[in-house]
This record gives structure tokens, C-alpha cells and sequence, in this order.
């Protein structure tokens, strides 16, 4: 950390001003209590679960309805699960939906409806991290407890000119916002860090005129509040090329087989495949093609297929061909019938490859049918 110039005011002063900004420019939003009441656990619990996943905008409606439909706890836990999921569809990640619904069985079954009111027994729940059980702490039991996310850390980066780069400063970060965190109200003053740095301290323009913390703040006294929180380099992620082998049968349907069970993608369908290797740039066609499963007719669709996972870019070169006659699917293979396709295991990058796939052998038929060659499948090799 460095030091970020004139002399800042006390821990107990920050806390202050904050809560006196938070009590003039608070955002109204549908899990908060009134100014001065205490915030109902389950009110809390279920917005912090919403907004692990989408934006402050993008929840209230949900946890409008959610709360419509599942008022309490004890609701939560006797509904069937796939009504909450039905209630949580459209905001994604559905194990958080899942585990939603777990921990209210939880409450209910072993805790006699009531959320834990320590820290270390929210986190024991299932799908409350640290700064969840925080937030939840603080907001809903009035605990000194420092709930810091990504707008927190750059509030406090900010503040302090912390120099470390994110993530290997966390600890430092969160030791720092712990340190402010006031006896009286540390339930609004989460929620004021919250609001300062999703409303004020923003990313990209903060608007320092308007922070009650502009006084001290070492990025707002050198003019470079946008260079925090500090980042460590990303790391290059690698590339990685491979093939897919579309086989089209004449009624439609197309060959697939069975990922291995562990490993990325596991138990998911796909066409079948070459290797994916890294390479520094894309490996020619023809030496993919050697790699094709059995012979066919196969054509290099144009262009590819790409996708980012988590550790590598795959570029994917799609083979596509009609099935030779008496093609009978090797072992690990199957038909998947063009009307079940919708609904077969594949992963997005593998239903972008059979599509691709698929689109190109139609164009190729459409074209050899208006020239007269009539169907192209049956031509094996
Ligand atoms: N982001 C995460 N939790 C929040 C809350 N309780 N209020 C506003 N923004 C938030």
C-alpha cells in the first residue's frame, strides 16, 4: 500500500460521513428495510443469492415476484424444486437455484425456521460464501461484519492507493474496509460501500465530486481513480485447434457419441473428433482430415467454429459429409434422429459444430440439386 498524500480522517469519521451520505442518497430498493428497521434474513439472504448473479436493475423484478410467490422461508422449503427453478428461470447459473432451495430445507428441517445469526453459521449453509454470510450478518443481525465484493474493493483500493495487485490483495483489502466497519449500524454501512461504489465510485468516471470520502482519497488526490483497483497481468490463454466430423445420414439424421464421463465436457454428446491440440497457429486442413474417424466424402465447411472455455480457446474446423452406403456407426457411435437433435447432451460448442455442419451440407445439396447431380448422400468412399 502506498500512502496517498494529506492526512485522512479516522476510521469513526469515514463510517460517519458515509452513513450520512447513505441516509441522504440511499437507493430504494425492494429487499431493503425503511431507514431504522431491521431488515427481515430471509428479505437479505434471498437478494444476496440474486445478486451473485445478475445486476441490482435486473433483480427486483425477480425478487418481487420470488417473493410473491414464496413469502417466507417456510414456503421456500415446501415447494417442489422445480418451482423455484421455474421462479429463478432466466437469471442462469441453476445450481445457485438449487442450493436456494436446499438451504431453506435446511433452515426449516434443522434450524427451526430461523436463519443462524453468527457468521460462521451462515457460511455453513449451503451457497453462502464469506461475503454473503457478511452481508447477511451485517445487513439482517446489525454485526460489524465487512461484506466486501468487487465494488467494495475498488472503494477501498481506491481510497488507500493499495498498490498490490487483485487477487493478492484481497486480504489486505478486506482487512482495510474490516477497519472501518462502526459499532452503530454496520448493517447501512455494507449497504452505503455497496451503493458508493455501484452509484459513485464507479468504474469508469467516478463521480469524485459527489463522494463524501473525496477529502481523503489517495487515487482522487493524484487524478488516477481508474487505475485501481490494481490487476495482475492475465495470463495468455492458450489456443487449441481440433476437427469435428459431421455425418449426415440421407434422412437426416447425425452421427454422435459419448464424451468420456470425467474430464471437460464429460458424459455430453458430440460429433466425433480429432484430438485438440495447441498450436501457434491453425494446422492445415489436410492434416486434420487424416484424423477423420473413418472415410467419407468429407468437406471442410468454410470458416470455424470457436469457443472460449475457461483455460483455452478451441477453434474447431468442421468435416461434414453424407453417410456412405451401409455405413454402419462404429462402437460408441449412434444415429441421433435431425427431430431429437434439439434435445440431445450437446454442449454449446458442439451444437454450434453439427449446425455448422448441417448448414453447409444443405447448401451443398440445394446447389448439386439445381445442377442436376440429384442427392449426394450414397456416394461413399
Ligand atoms: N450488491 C450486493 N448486495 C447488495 C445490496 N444489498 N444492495 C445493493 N447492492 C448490492
Amino acid at each position: 500500500m502506498a500512502d496517498g498524500g494529506g492526512a485522512r480522517p479516522a476510521e469513526a469519521e469515514l463510517a460517519a460521513a458515509l452513513l450520512a451520505w447513505y441516509d441522504a442518497s440511499r437507493r430504494a430498493l425492494p429487499w431493503r428495510a425503511p431507514p431504522g428497521e431491521r431488515s427481515d434474513p430471509y428479505r437479505v439472504w434471498l437478494s444476496e443469492i440474486m445478486l451473485q448473479q445478475t445486476t441490482v436493475t435486473a433483480a427486483q423484478p425477480y425478487f418481487i415476484r420470488f417473493l410473491k410467490r414464496f413469502p417466507d422461508v417456510r414456503a421456500l422449503a415446501a415447494a417442489p424444486v422445480e418451482g423455484v427453478m421455474q421462479a429463478w428461470a432466466g437469471l442462469g447459473y441453476y445450481s445457485r437455484a438449487r442450493n436456494l432451495h436446499a438451504c431453506a430445507r435446511v433452515i426449516v428441517n434443522e434450524l427451526g425456521g430461523r436463519f443462524p445469526d453468527t457468521i460462521a453459521g451462515l457460511e455453513a449453509l449451503p451457497g453462502v460464501g464469506p461475503y454473503t454470510a457478511a452481508a447477511i450478518a451485517a445487513i439482517a443481525f446489525g454485526l460489524p461484519a465487512a461484506a466486501v465484493d468487487g465494488n467494495v474493493e475498488r472503494v477501498i483500493s481506491r481510497y488507500y492507493r493499495v498498490e498490490e495487485p487483485l487477487p493478492g490483495a484481497k486480504p489486505r483489502v478486506r482487512a482495510l474496509a474490516q477497519a472501518l466497519v462502526p459499532q452503530r449500524r454496520p448493517g447501512d454501512f455494507a449497504q452505503a460501500m455497496m451503493d458508493l461504489g455501484a452509484t459513485v465510485c464507479t468504474p469508469r468516471g467516478p463521480s469524485c465530486g459527489l463522494c463524501p470520502w473525496r477529502a481523503g482519497c489517495g487515487a482522487h488526490a493524484a487524478g488516477d481513480m481508474e487505475t485501481f483497483p490494481r490487476k495482475a497481468p492475465k495470463k495468455a490463454v492458450p489456443q487449441r485447434y481440433g476437427a469435428a466430423f459431421v455425418l449426415v445420414r440421407d434422412d437426416g439424421a447425425v452421427l454422435l457419441r459419448v464424451r468420456p464421463p470425467r474430464g471437460l465436457l464429460g458424459g455430453m454428446d458430440e460429433p466425433p473428433g480429432s484430438d485438440w491440440r495447441e498450436a501457434p497457429a491453425p494446422p492445415e486442413a489436410a492434416a486434420l482430415l487424416a484424423e477423420a474417424p473413418f472415410p467419407a466424402r468429407w468437406r471442410a465447411a468454410p470458416g470455424a467454429v470457436r469457443h472460449v472455455f475457461t483455460h483455452f480457446r478451441l477453434t474447431l474446423t468442421v468435416f461434414v459429409a453424407p453417410a456412405p452406403p451401409d455405413f454402419v456407426p462404429p462402437p460408441g457411435c449412434r444415429w441421433e434422429p435431425r427431430r431429437s437433435l434439439a434435445a440431445a447432451a450437446l454442449p454449446n460448442v458442439m451444437r454450434k459444430a453439427v449446425a455448422h455442419g448441417l448448414d453447409c451440407l444443405s447448401r451443398d445439396w440445394r446447389r448439386l440439386e439445381r445442377a442436376g447431380a440429384g442427392k449426394i448422400s450414397g456416394a461413399g468412399e
